[in-house]
Formats: C-alpha cells, structure tokens, sequence
C-alpha cells in the first residue's frame, strides 16, 4: 500500500480544502458491531477563505496528535473563525474541546438537534456564547465563500447535518456516503475496489433510517456536486453521484405491489405441531382478507426459518407490515434461529409494525411472552394476544391460532373491532 500522505501534512481536496484527518488501518471492528477489515479514516477537512479558516468535523480523541499536526500545516488557530461538527459521535469529536480551546476565537456550528447533546462532550459553560445551532438554508460566510448546512437528521443519529461549499460543489456529508475503508491514497479514483463496504456500511448504519436517507437525498440530489467529502473512507471526487444513486436504490422499497399489505408468518418447528399453528395462523389472516372482498389488499407468506439464513429474511420484513413468530419452548425459551433472526431487526427501522407471537409447548410455554416482550422493545404494535398449545395443538388452539391471524390481519387492514375490556374478568 504506498504511503500517499505524511502523518504531518493536509492533502488538497478543492482549491482552499485540505483532508486534515487521520487513518486507522488496523482497527477490526467498530462500535462493536461492525466489522472493518481494512480499518477506517477520520475524515476532518480545513476550508479556507478570504476572511477565516473553517474546520470541518475532528477526529477520534487518540488521534487528536496527527490531526493538529496537518490542521497546522495548513493553518494557524488564530485564522479558525468558523468549526462546523456535522456529528457529535466520538469518533468525529473526539479532538473538539481541544480545538476550541486552541482557537478561542471560534464559533462552533451543529444542528439544532445536536445543541442540548453538547453537553455529553465537554461542560458548555467552558465554550459559553460560542456555540450557534443551524439548520437547512443557514449559512456562515468565510469571506469570499461561505459554507451552507443541510439539516439531514437520523444518519445515524439525531444530531447529524452536511455541510456544503457551493464555490467548489464540495459536501461534506458526515457518516452519510462514507464507509470504513482504510486507503492512504484517499480519493475514490486511487484507492482499492471499496464497494463492499460501501454498501455493507449502508446495510449496518444507514439502513434502519432509509426514511431519513430517503429525506436527505431529496436535499442533496439537486447540489451541483463535484465531490463528497464524507468523514469516513475515500472522499469521492470521481463521479460523486453514481454514490448518490447507489443510496437512492439501496433506500427504496423493493415491493412492485406497494398498495398491498404485507403479513409474514415465521416459524420453526421440532414435531410438526408449531408448524400446523403457523398453518392455521396463515389461513386464519388470508380468510380475514378473503372476508373484505379486497383481493389484491393482503399478501400473507408463510416461512420455516429453519431452511435459511436470517438475512434474506430481513429483507422481507424490511418491507413487510406484520411479522408474526413462531416458537417451540425448549428449555424455557424460544430457540436460537428465532432468537437469530429477532436480533437481526435492529439492522431495519420495524417501529409501528405488528407484531405477534405463537408456539407449542411441553411444560413451560415461555417462548411466546418472550417473543411477545422482545417485539415490544423493538416498538413494535403487539394488539394481538399470542397463543400457546401444549404439545399437539386441540382444535381449540387450532381456532385460537385462525383468531389470531385473522385479527392481526384486520388490524393491518384497518377493519378491527374496538376491543371491549371487560374489568370484571381482569380482577
Ligand atoms: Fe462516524 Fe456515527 O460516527
């Protein structure tokens, strides 16, 4: 790998922009959860103009020595007017509060959302009266060129905003359009083959906020972009917006029939006896659509989840409105491949979905409520109480597992009854 950049310099990005961040190539995983197998960047970046410098976003806190090193390179503090956080995560402002304590003469500018999160960084009395929130069409003048913010929220955190040079069609875009992909050589059109972790980045951060990816590219596809300076991975200088519609096609809904309500059954079974409640699940919410006369307005889809991995699953239920599971007890829980797929919800915004549960038995019968509970965590609707059959279902089960489908579909399709609560029968 050549050694495109000193530890002590900045690299030009545009005319007046410097790359003053650092890179961590042997980093291996991120936030825990993600896997980086050619390490990330911190991007910072420097913008000169006529009438101040302005620092865009830091870097991780043990990297602090390498990004003063190239910011004073390129400038010195007493130039600072003007730092811009477009995300408050630790990696990108780790080197803050130093940096406002070595240019004292700098305003800091972040979202509206990310003002009362401060305080989570630093005491905002230290940098009292020298804080502005901004949101979409603000602007703060460098002189003979002035940096406007797009409030761009929920990628991946409340906070997050961009930050657009209209004089050199430059955005610097946060965590959105980045990736972790560790290059010395920094641009797009020289370092390695990144799509994997482009996408893979997009898949585990950006994913569960495609609504917010969704609102942001509304604001940034009319920019005339030259280059996209994210704060991770290679800034993509070379056909920007082919990296633009990448996200446009990975955040839009993959349905052709998007009119139709969508309800999946899942299910795992030892004997055969969950399996038959699935079944009866299944047929219980087809008869509730069958009784509309709507054809066309439920789809309902059955799956053992023993015969896949999760991840082709996620995607379906990225897409679909009710998710209902089916578990045997073993042990006193649901067992691991529901458990498996249950975790892999977080990858997918499921808030407001429906939710229900259901499954045999031997003894115990805790899978159901555990599911129940598990779904509710992840704010998902439970209206529909679950059903329990101990071993080999009765018909009564059988009818009760037709009830529950049949009610969760009409709950999609908007045709439930009011429930009564009875209060005597709850004392
Ligand atoms: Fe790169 Fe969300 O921090």
């Amino acid at each position: 790998m050549p050694a495109a950049v000193r530890p002590d310099e900045g690299v030009v990005v545009a005319p007046g922009v410097h790359w003053i961040g650092a890179l961590d190539p042997g980093l291996r995983s991120f936030d825990i959860i993600l896997r980086t197998a050619n390490g990330t960047s911190y991007n910072a970046y420097a913008v000169r103009g006529s009438a101040g410098v302005a620092v865009i976003d830091t870097v991780k806190e043990n990297f602090s020595a390498t990004f003063f090193a190239r910011l004073e390179a390129v400038a010195d503090y007493a130039e600072i007017t003007t730092i811009v956080l477009n995300h408050l995560e630790p990696d990108h402002s780790g080197a803050l509060p130093e940096l406002l304590r070595r240019a004292p003469q700098a305003r800091l500018y972040v979202s509206h959302q990310a003002r009362p999160m401060l305080k989570g960084l630093f005491n905002p009395a230290e940098f009292a009266g020298r804080i502005t929130a901004v949101g979409t069409g603000d602007t703060v003048s460098l002189g003979d060129r002035e940096l406007e913010f797009f409030n761009t929220p929920y990628l991946h955190w409340p906070d997050t905003q961009c930050t657009w040079l209209a004089a050199e069609g430059l955005l610097f875009s946060g965590d959105f359009l980045g990736c972790h992909y560790c290059d010395a050589r920094l641009f797009n059109d020289a370092v390695g083959d990144f799509r994997f972790s482009f996408d893979y980045y997009y898949g585990h951060i950006m994913r569960p906020f495609r609504a917010h990816v969704r609102q942001a590219l509304d604001l940034i596809e009319p920019l005339p972009l030259l280059t996209i300076a994210p704060a991770h991975g290679p800034i993509l200088r070379d056909d920007p917006r082919d990296y633009v519609r990448r996200y446009r096609a990975l955040s839009k809904s993959g349905l052709h029939n998007t009119t139709a309500k969508t309800l999946l059954v899942f299910y795992i079974s030892a004997y055969g006896a969950t399996r038959r409640m699935a079944e009866a699940v299944a047929a219980g919410a087809e008869s509730a659509a069958a009784e509309g006369g709507g054809a066309g307005e439920l789809r309902v889809s059955l799956y053992d989840i023993e015969g896949s991995e999760p991840q082709p699953f996620v995607d379906l239920i990225e897409e679909a409105d009710a998710l209902i599971f089916g578990s045997p007890t073993i042990n006193g829980d649901a067992v691991k491949p529901v458990w498996d797929l249950l975790s892999s919800l977080t990858m997918v915004d499921v808030k407001g979905k429906l939710g229900a549960a259901f499954g045999s038995y031997g003894w115990s019968g805790e899978a159901v409520p555990m599911i129940e509970d598990r779904l509710r965590r992840l704010k998902l609707r439970v209206p529909v109480p679950g059903v329990k059959a101990r071993l080999a279902p009765t018909d009564d089960e059988f009818a009760a597992c037709r009830r529950l489908g049949r009610e969760a579909a009409l709950h999609l399709l908007g045709r439930a009854e009011a429930r009564v609560i009875d209060m005597a029968a709850l004392a």
